[in-house]
């Protein structure tokens, strides 16, 4: 008998005619965000789940998925998934790491420049026909080259970041468990105590990953620290700022502004984050390029796969349940 694979999301064509050709593809029918309910009642007779980040896999879920062997997230972060209980009951889970490395990289450094030099706030006053013409005082931001760019978390993206980072001539700093050699010789890098980053750094980029130590890493206190001219920038995952500390920086000018592409409780948006011209919004799309999206559909299906047929997902995050 084939395997059936239950979807939440389509991905790129390359990654389900992948599945398709091994199994039977069955595409959650929910307009939106399917809940964990939905994902078990459709699920129930599945042994892979192809999954998002928007996707949320509990014990209570896994409890009404007896069949599961397989989880593949199209995604680098695993936070939305329990591992522990995926790891004791035997199902592999699978992840897209290093082939969004440059997209998401990219993308922090897109809000940096958006945020510094306002670019989001032009093209709305264009479109608004509110434009009268030039004016030496008008639009006057900050510059990125030269200033101090804070990397919390310097992990793949976040090392990227500085590399990129290093072609605008900025100094580096950067917040990670353990030194990174290559980052301090090819950067000039600086690791230093995340309290010494906010106060110093005029950009604080984040890439650390969603755990229960990093929940609210960047709260009232941290923000407090924070340089009245400097920009907060996250492309890691919501719930890593405080968003309710963060409207109220913004509010009472803590900070000078900030660049979101993921936020605490997506879709929604916490009250009066949206209000503020200094904050550039975008819909957590920071591995989305088409290449890197057909790269990750590519990958999904290929930890799917094995880990529907018992063997260890080529980017597994519990490989211990295979020895
Ligand atoms: C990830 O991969 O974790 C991103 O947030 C989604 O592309």
């Amino acid at each position: 008998m084939k395997p059936i694979f239950f979807v939440t999301k389509p991905i790129p064509d390359i990654g389900m005619n992948m599945l398709r050709a091994k199994g039977d593809v069955r595409i959650s029918q929910t307009s939106g965000l399917p809940s964990d309910q939905e994902i078990a009642a459709a699920a129930a007779d599945c042994c892979g789940l192809l999954i998002t980040p928007a996707d949320q896999i509990t014990k209570t879920t896994l409890d009404q998925l007896p069949y599961l062997k397989a989880i593949s997230t199209f995604s680098v972060g695993f936070n939305h998934i329990d591992i522990a209980e995926c790891t004791r009951r035997g199902i592999g889970v699978g992840h897209t790491p290093d082939v969004l490395t440059a997209a998401t990289a990219e993308l922090a450094m897109a809000l940096i420049l958006a945020v510094a030099r306002r670019v989001v706030e032009g093209d709305r006053l264009i479109r608004d026909r509110r434009w009268h013409g030039w004016a030496p005082t008008d639009f006057l931001g900050s510059p990125v080259t030269g200033k101090t760019l804070g990397i919390v978390g310097a992990g793949r993206i976040g090392g990227c970041v500085a590399k990129m980072a290093h072609g605008f001539d900025m100094p580096i700093l950067y917040t990670a468990r353990t030194a990174k050699p290559e980052l301090e010789r090819d950067f000039k890098a600086q690791r230093v105590e995340l309290a010494d980053l906010l106060q110093r750094a005029d950009f604080v980029s984040i890439h650390a990953p969603l755990t229960d130590e990093t929940r609210h890493m960047i709260g009232c206190p941290q923000l407090q620290m924070m340089r009245p001219t400097a920009f907060l920038i996250n492309t890691s995952r919501g719930s890593l700022v405080d968003e309710a500390a963060l409207v109220t920086a913004l509010k009472d000018g803590i900070i000078a502004g900030c660049g979101l592409d993921v936020y605490e409780r997506e879709p929604q948006l916490t009250p009066g984050l949206a209000d503020f011209p200094n904050v550039v919004l975008l819909p957590h799309v920071g591995s989305a390029t088409l290449e890197t999206r057909g790269e990750m559909a590519v990958m999904a299906a290929e930890n799917l796969l094995a880990a529907a047929d018992g063997k260890r997902p080529p980017h597994c995050i519990n490989p211990q349940i295979y020895s």
